[in-house]
């Protein structure tokens, strides 16, 4: 687009901006198990209204705004509260979990470069479940991710390997509650130990269950300590747009104590303009995040939290249930809370998503590493939970329509990948044959099974490397 010579009306923008979302996925009818969480229409139109009686507010000086200060410290002291920290704990609300994560590990490397500053390369151990949002920082921070495999059983790291990896160069342990990809939870109280034995920060990534395994343990579920209640842990992050059911652009990272927070926070007065001071990544900001947060805390109430909680796992129970009565289909390891994902010796998973999809329905596929199998991801919550009938007497059909379809040939596909990449041009090679299975240009694809066949021969670092062109491509 260019800037019109004459600007639109209100109209004319709101109507093309809806009409834009056309190929969106309908996340609203409740088909969407992923991406999107809906708290139902009366939390999202207070969530909505506070976010936008906040939206031109600038996060960037407390002092000209001490609302924002009000809102990010109460919405902190709320998260610790129901994490279990003490007075000593303290944190920052932050745009997501990728931003808390990020922080957390600038603040480790930046309190070993003061402590420790013999430590030139420093490492982050951390198990393979962790998620990808550690591997960014790894790359913006300049920190050696040093990666322990996990059991292929359970799917959680085993502490005793976490012990292993650890080097006079490591400057942070990571755990997950739970790990995105399975739903399970890593010994965090064993690894604490290891944390303090070896007097090593510890990071727990709560981002995407940490309110809601809160809210489980208070309603009397069995859910092992994760939070500040276990000795070493020394911070943790935990969204509020997921669970939390605010709206996007809202997580938290917080920690121990005001002594390790310290390294977070950035200030700046070698320039000719303003003195700045930014605790977080952002510096203006708006402020609707936080006043959306704040609001959707305070109108659920625990009783709200308690109740959508108590649902969603009952929901959860179900699906995992009746998943598992599928023939095909088996949900992996024990899922701590409401997300799981499961895989299927008797069909191709990524083939049944896009015969889901046909239907209107988002599963999230996930590649096989060398310890895990190709699964299909599903985050229960609150705006799909009316759906879980309807979803397995779908998944049941849809199984059979696979089972008796002819299934993708995946050796071949390996075959084809290995070809290319033998090819003298195997970037043009690959490029074609990419193109090919519908991954080219500024054109979405719309059938997934084929290219995840294609990106999964892959080696990590190729397919990398094409996801980044493909994006460099997509986006003009
Ligand atoms: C466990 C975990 N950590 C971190 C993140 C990253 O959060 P965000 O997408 O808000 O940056 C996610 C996202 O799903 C997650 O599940």
């Amino acid at each position: 687009m260019r800037i019109p010579q004459q600007g639109l009306s209100k109209e004319q923008i709101l109507n093309t901006l809806q009409a834009f979302k056309s190929r969106d996925l309908d996340w609203k009818s409740g088909k969407v198990w992923c991406y999107v969480y809906d708290p139902g229409q009366d939390p999202a139109e207070v969530t909505r209204a506070a976010y936008l009686s906040f939206l031109s507010e600038n996060g960037l000086d407390p002092s000209v705004f001490p609302s924002l200060l009000k809102l990010e410290t109460d919405v902190v002291r709320a998260v610790i509260d129901l994490l279990r920290g003490d007075s000593n704990a303290v944190g920052h609300v932050t745009t997501g979990g990728t931003e808390s994560i990020m922080l957390a590990v600038k603040t480790a490397r930046d309190k070993a470069r003061a402590e420790h500053p013999e430590i030139v390369q420093p490492e982050m151990v951390l198990p393979r479940t962790a998620h990808a949002a550690f591997h960014k920082a790894s790359h913006y921070l300049s920190i050696k991710p040093v990666v322990v495999d996990i059991d292929p059983q359970t799917f959680k790291v085993r502490a005793e390997d976490m012990r292993a990896a650890i080097t006079p160069n490591t400057i942070l342990l990571v755990a997950s509650a739970p790990s995105y990809s399975q739903g399970v939870i890593d010994p965090i109280a064993e690894i604490g130990r290891i944390a303090q034995e070896q007097n090593l920060l510890f990071h727990v990534d709560a981002c995407v269950g940490g309110l809601h395994l809160s809210f489980m343990r208070k309603l009397g579920y069995d859910v092992p300590d994760f939070d500040f209640t276990v000795p070493g842990v020394t911070s943790i992050s935990m969204d509020l747009h997921k669970y939390g059911y605010a709206a996007k652009g809202c997580s938290t990272v917080m920690y121990r104590s005001r002594d390790i927070r310290r390294y977070q926070i950035f200030a700046c007065t070698e320039t000719t303009g303003y003195t700045l001071i930014n605790p977080t990544m952002l510096s203006s900001k708006t402020g609707g995040p936080m006043a959306g947060a704040w609001a959707i805390l305070n109108f659920l109430g625990e009783d709200g939290y308690k109740r959508i909680v108590k649902e969603v796992q009952e929901a959860a129970w179900k699906l995992i249930d009746g998943i598992n009565a599928i023939e095909g289909l088996q949900v992996l390891g024990e899922p701590a809370m409401c997300m799981f994902s499961f895989k299927s010796e008797a069909l191709n998973v990524y083939q049944l998503a896009d015969e889901m999809s046909r239907r209107g329905w988002y599963i999230q596929g996930q590649f096989s590493t060398p310890l895990t199998p190709r699964n299909l991801h599903i985050s229960v919550s609150q705006g799909t939970i009316h759906n879980v009938e309807a979803l397995l007497k779908d998944l049941r059909e849809c199984v059979e329509i696979v089972k008796q379809s002819t299934p993708i040939d995946s050796q071949a596909i390996r075959a084809m990948v290995g070809a290319a990449l033998q090819s003298p041009d195997p970037g043009a090679a690959f490029s074609q044959l990419a193109a090919s299975a519908g991954l080219a240009g500024t054109e979405l694809p719309t059938e997934m099974a084929f290219i995840n066949e294609v990106l999964e021969a892959l080696p990590d670092e190729l397919c990398n490397v094409f996801l980044v062109n493909y994006f460099n491509d997509l986006y003009v």
